[in-house]
């Protein structure tokens, strides 16, 4: 083995390496550097492994070891203690930190700014953040935390400026921020513990083919290989699923693959790189079989049958009065066609889990979006009752719905479990492409039609999802485009029926919005063209049709008296839309909780300390949009205890059980769980001293148990909990380029404004990329591209401004009123952004995404075969 020397952090280091190793995994792996992330290695597209190289910021993952022989490389953690505050509190102070995978890179390239002088120039910040990716912050903040790093260096202010408060209602900093800035807060891919081995997996080349055979002994003669795991292994049930059960987690010699993110082996060394290596060397004869990728083509008679039952998964329908002769008693009606793409969550945090067994239990250290279901899962693949595993949430570095599923929980904890040693396992982002659920590429027909005064009479929509190669939650996302097809308006006559049909695609399942977004871009496109011909514009449209209390919504559930926020939105953007000569227009409404006849729950354990500390359990996820905030705030403002006193878990005990964090729902009911908790607690304290409870425990509970299917024959068939609302306008310059969005959104009650307003905006330009670029296209299941760089996501200088308008209008059931605001901020943007693209150059478009507009960001590659 080769080694180099160089200076890091100030001391010289001599280090060996395998040949093939790039920097970054020498440093994460070699040295126990992580503050430098990998994104995406060695791809060097995100910049989550950005470091200074004799003071020059590169990136380690496309850097060889030896090109750093006697040079002087720096990460954060080298870095004098007084740089670091000053970074990581400028960050925190702008909101600029939401799941912080992205952070520390762009922190180190915070510091070469300021060392060159140029943070106050904005288009040099922007140029130089092209380098990197941010999945959660629209990067507005990540720029003005630059800005105000280097005004606080040039000062030599700096400081962590109070907020002024800690409650509900405060912009209070993020729980761990600071930790999370500087890469010292633990994503699992930085867990070590003793005697760890790493776990690689393999598979599968074709998306649909037999497996003839799989022969491990090339990679088990390799070095620091310990052991080939297959479907042979699997000592309970293979399958998983959280809704249908066919997704297996090994697919066995004799079977057939239904994906390229089919699971074929994993292979354990005493090295990632070793497991890596071996689990290339593992030969698999495949006998290929045609696949079927369209969904049409799939319901065709005669397609080959992906699962046992069939390619068609579910139907889901329901009609409302009658839209035939609405249809033809109305003064206007359209008929059209909307098409949505497939695209690729693309959270900065490949997909990674840590399994540890002792004498009594498995540990699982999951960055998964339930922890419930995990261990539910993981037990029944392992075959054992599930109080024998314990999973804890390590927060996530994005999620945004692909991490509902299980990835390579189920196989560590096996390999885990098996040699009775700790596991680790760690995609690389091509795999992760493959492997987990995307967004529904979702095809829409609807045929409306209104009254002389643009008033709606009706609503047809036939609409059919390509849910890809497994169940994941695919129906559940197509009843939700369906209960959503309507929009926010009054339809008093509805026929919709939706498809969920499997393909040889990757698999579709939860991704914020889930579904919603998809009839967006088709109602608000069929609004448009019916306010073109009742020579209407697009405010007075929505003016004439938005919801009321006592309206029902698509599905039949009449509307409450929170539903008003839709109104005062709608009110809150029409001067900036009406005001400019390129602007497009476009509502959003969005459940909160899951509903559709399930339960919704929040729970909360409130744990106090033998030195009075508390510890806020919960069965929610953290994945940066700053659950673990928000619930400290509520407990400090029932209690009026020192947030600083309460750490928050994430673990799988019975006592917070609650689901998938999903469904923008954690705050609204997780927060109301800890409001409940708080309140128990406050009045045994009394304004004592927290001590004088050490041990005590405090449970706070609320259920939703009162939705019911859609297509219910109930007066009224309450569908969802409640909803977000929203209105959007987007506005492009005379180039047809983005220029500006104002953002009107009803969050009920804004718990933490900065941190709300922070999730509408990366939300927004999630959706500015979903309207424009962002596109996953596969070829025979195969994606054309597993680059990050293809992907089309957008870059900090392809970013309009973007303008929140937080409106508090609250709700009924929500804690203090809160809906959620988790998904519904990119729910009306690509519809927004279709109507300004109408308005700048009079083409209507039905097709995302919109790559031929001018606002398409020229600088976003798009592979196309
Ligand atoms: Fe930037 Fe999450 S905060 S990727």
């Amino acid at each position: 083995m080769p080694d180099v020397t160089f200076r890091l952090n100030g001391d010289e280091v001599t280090v060996r390496y395998e040949d093939g190793m790039h920097l970054l995994e020498l440093l994460r792996e070699e040295c126990g550097i992580t503050s430098p992330k990998d994104g995406c290695a060695p791809q060097g597209s995100c910049g989550c492994c950005t470091v200074l190289l004799d003071g020059k910021p590169i990136l380690a993952c496309l850097q060889k070891p030896e090109n750093v022989a006697g040079r002087d490389l720096v990460t954060l953690e080298g870095l004098p203690e007084s740089e670091r505050r000053l970074l990581a509190e400028s960050f925190v102070r702008e909101g600029a930190v939401q799941c912080g995978y992205c952070t520390p890179g762009i922190l180190i390239r915070t510091k070469s700014l300021i060392d060159r002088g140029r943070t106050h120039d904005r288009d040099a910040v922007t140029k130089a953040l092209s380098g990197h990716l941010c999945r959660c912050t629209g990067y507005r903040r990540i720029v003005q935390a630059i800005e105000a790093a280097g005004e606080a260096a040039r000062s030599g202010a700096g400081g962590n400026r109070d907020t002024g408060g800690h409650g509900v209602g405060d912009s209070a900093p993020r729980y761990r921020g600071i930790e999370t800035a500087l890469g010292e807060s633990d994503f699992v891919a930085d867990m070590t513990v003793e005697r760890m081995m790493h776990g690689a997996i393999v598979l599968s080349d074709h998306a649909r083919a037999r497996i003839r055979s799989i022969d491990p002994s090339p990679a088990e003669a390799m070095p620091g290989v310990s052991r080939v795991f297959t479907a042979a292994d699997v000592t309970g049930e293979r399958s998983v699923g959280l809704v249908v059960t066919d997704w297996p987690v090994f697919v066995a010699v004799g079977e057939e693959t239904r994906c390229v993110g089919d699971m074929l082996a994993l292979v354990v060394a005493d090295t990632m790189f070793n497991a890596r290596r071996a689990a290339a060397s593992v030969i698999v004869d495949y006998e290929p079989l045609p696949s079927v990728t369209d969904p049409e083509a799939a319901l065709a008679t005669g397609a080959p049958e992906i699962h046992p039952g069939g390619n068609l998964l579910e139907v889901c329908g329901f009609v409302r009065g009658d839209v035939d002769a609405a249809l033809a008693g109305a003064a206007h009606v359209v008929s059209q066609r909307f098409e949505t793409q497939r695209i690729e969550h693309a959270y900065l945090e490949p997909e990674a889990c840590l399994a540890v067994p002792d004498a009594r239990r498995l540990h699982i250290y999951t960055q998964g979006q339930g922890v419930h279901d995990d261990q539910r899962q993981i037990a029944r693949v392992l075959g054992v009752q599930p109080e024998a595993i314990t999973v804890e949430l390590v927060p996530n570095g994005g999620a945004f719905g692909g991490k509902e599923d299980l990835s390579i929980q189920a196989q560590t904890a096996l390999a885990a479990h098996a040699l009775g040693v700790p596991v680790r396992t760690i995609l690389t982002r091509e795999q992760s492409i493959r492997l987990h659920p995307k967004r529904h590429p979702i095809r829409l027909d609807y045929t409306a039609g209104v009254d002389a005064d643009g008033k709606l009479v009706a609503v047809r929509a036939r609409i059919v999802g390509d849910t890809g190669a497994y169940a994941s939650v695919g129906a559940k996302v197509l009843e939700r485009a369906a209960g959503h097809s309507c929009g926010p308006y009054r339809a008093p006559n509805v026929d919709v029926e939706a498809k969920t049909v499997y393909t040889n695609n990757p698999p579709s399942g939860a991704m914020r919005g889930f579904g919603a977004n998809q009839a967006a871009f088709g109602i608000e496109g069929v609004m448009d063209m019916l306010a073109e011909k009742a020579e209407l514009d697009g405010y007075e449209i929505r003016d004439r049709n938005i919801l009321a209390p006592g309206d029902r919504f698509a599905t039949g559930q009449i509307m409450g008296q929170s539903c008003r926020g839709i109104r005062r939105s709608l009110e809150a953007v029409k001067d900036a839309y009406r005001s400019e000569r390129y602007a497009g227009i476009a509502c959003g409404i969005k459940n909160t909780g899951i509903g559709n006849g399930l339960d919704d729950s929040g729970r909360v354990l409130l744990r106090v300390g033998d030195d009075g500390s508390l510890t806020i359990l919960t069965g929610y996820t953290e994945m940066g949009q700053g659950l673990f905030t928000v619930l400290r705030q509520i407990v400090s403002e029932e209690t009026g205890l020192d947030p600083e006193r309460m750490a928050v878990r994430t673990v799988s005990e019975l006592s917070v059980l609650c689901g998938m964090t999903t469904a923008s729902r954690a705050t609204a009911l997780g927060g109301k769980a800890a409001q409940v908790a708080a309140r128990k607690l406050a009045s045994d304290l009394a304004g004592g001293d927290p001590r004088g409870l050490a041990g005590r425990e405090y449970h706070g509970e609320y259920v939703c148990d009162f939705t019911v299917k859609p297509g219910t024959q109930v007066e009224n068939p309450v569908t969802h909990l409640t909803f977000g609302y929203a209105t959007q306008v987007v506005i492009l310059d005379d180039a047809g380029r983005l220029s500006r969005v104002v953002a009107a959104h009803d969050v009920g009650r804004a718990i933490n404004p900065t941190l709300c307003s922070g999730q509408i905006e990366g939300a927004v330009h999630m959706g500015l990329g979903y309207a424009l670029s962002e596109d996953l296209p596969c070829t025979g299941g195969m994606p054309d591209s597993l680059l990050l760089r293809d992907l089309g996501i957008l870059k900090a200088k392809d970013t309009p401004e973007i303008d929140v308008i937080l409106i508090e209008e609250p709700d009924e059931y929500g804690g203090y009123g809160v809906k959620g605001v988790g998904e519904i901020g990119l729910v009306p943007t690509a519809g927004a952004v279709a109507s300004a693209l109408h308005a700048f150059d009079g083409k209507r478009r039905f097709r995302l995404p919109m790559t031929d507009a001018p606002a398409a960001a020229p600088s976003v590659p798009r592979v196309r075969k």
